[in-house]
């Protein structure tokens, strides 16, 4: 497949996968990019996952039209996109693997007998010359690995930008684009807003027209969208003016306030309501919501004189990507020790920004008058 006349797509799609890194659910799928630039000298960018092997090869000599690859370029050694390297080396053993230090580090951990005859070395702002384009690579540590790096080429002007810019879904899925970019942005990059900003702020010099992800679509117009979605998100403000409640209930008491919480921000006009059961939904879209809006209710079990576990899991998840520049509000509830909010509060105390409605719910078991005119308050004063 074309994406520019020397640049060929020859990744791959995978309907097998249960769980992406072990633990995002990709209901449809997810595409390995692979990408091959035809000139004097012939490049690879990256590999797929192994289980895509034969299919990769062919795609590759298929587009290669009985010529042979001089380099492989490894931007990112993830098994996703370094599980056929050493079948391709098995084909085109005079092929050299380009990298940095932490690749090839990253390679021999990895693979431990997998010999790369040639190798080279490159260094940030290194450059390979193949002919009409030459690639310029630009290291981006922790975008979403330590051996990470981009590649530009101005002949094409074409970013290669690794996990940047990437999305769940295999490519013969139709899908919205913002919606599982922005869940595999907060999942898996998240953590790593400022060296995303980084890459931004490198990129934003480069004179680029097509973005080619090592997940997700080829991005070839409209850039300017994707660009401030990314720096959206990697610089934690908040996307969507609205509030996400979220919720761990075990007899329902808890869940129904929050359902009368969403209920009551709808009816006062609060432009968007999401709410989601931690226990039950996708723990992943739950993380993005929370990015997403610039509000977020808490609302959970006193549990052994603790939280419930998905709670705890959740506002973990949360604090270890960084969450901050965002309103807060608790509900709580618990029979005959109510700590919830206490506990919940806590666990956010590390996070930066975050300001804490006054108002709060403290259930003990079920509503009554007294909690449902507690909810009240919280609507109004989220509503503000
Ligand atoms: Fe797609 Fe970080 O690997």
């Amino acid at each position: 497949m074309f994406i520019t006349n020397d640049i060929r797509y020859i990744g791959v799609n995978d309907h097998q996968v249960d769980l992406f890194e072990g633990q995002y659910v990709v209901p449809n799928g997810m595409a390995y990019n692979s990408y091959l630039i035809l000139d004097e000298k012939i490049a690879v960018m990256d590999t797929v996952e192994a289980h895509f092997g034969e299919e990769w090869l062919a795609n590759l000599e298929r587009e290669l039209g009985g010529r042979r690859p001089d380099y492989l370029v490894v931007q990112h050694v993830e098994p996703d996109h370094s599980g056929n390297i050493s079948t391709f080396l098995a084909k085109y053993p005079e092929a050299a693997v380009v990298g940095n230090t932490k690749t090839f580090g990253f390679i021999s951990q990895f693979y431990p007998s997998l010999a790369a005859q040639n190798r080279l070395e490159v260094k940030d702002g290194g450059t390979l010359e193949l002919g009409r384009h030459t690639l310029n690579f630009v290291f981006a540590p922790m975008v979403h690995w330590p051996e990470v790096m981009v590649t530009y080429d101005a002949a094409d002007k074409v970013l290669f930008s690794a996990d940047g810019f990437g999305k769940f879904g295999a490519l013969d899925v139709e899908e919205d684009w913002d919606c599982e970019a922005r869940r595999y942005y907060f999942g898996i990059v998240g953590k790593y807003g400022a060296q995303v900003q980084r890459l931004l702020k490198a990129a934003a010099a480069l004179d680029i027209s097509i973005i080619c992800p090592l997940h997700g679509p080829v991005l070839k117009e409209n850039l300017a969208h994707y660009i401030k979605q990314y720096d959206t998100w990697s610089s934690y403000r908040p996307e969507t003016e609205g509030v996400f409640v979220a919720y761990a209930s075990i007899y329902g008491g808890t869940k129904a306030a929050a359902e009368l919480l969403a209920e009551r921000l709808k009816a006062k006009g609060c432009p968007k309501v999401a709410i989601s059961d931690l226990a039950r939904d996708d723990w992943a879209e739950c993380v993005e919501d929370a990015f997403r809006y610039d509000r977020l209710v808490l609302a959970s079990m006193t549990y052994n004189a603790d939280i419930l576990p998905v709670m705890r899991h959740f506002i973990w998840a949360l604090a270890e990507r960084g969450y901050q520049n965002r309103r807060i509000a608790f509900i709580e509830n618990g029979s005959w020790a109510p700590q919830a909010k206490k506990v919940m509060e806590g666990m956010l105390a590390g996070c930066k920004n975050l300001t804490f409605a006054e108002s709060s719910v403290t259930l003990r078991s079920a509503m009554n008058d007294e909690t449902r005119e507690a909810v009240e308050r919280l609507a109004e004063e989220l509503c503000r």
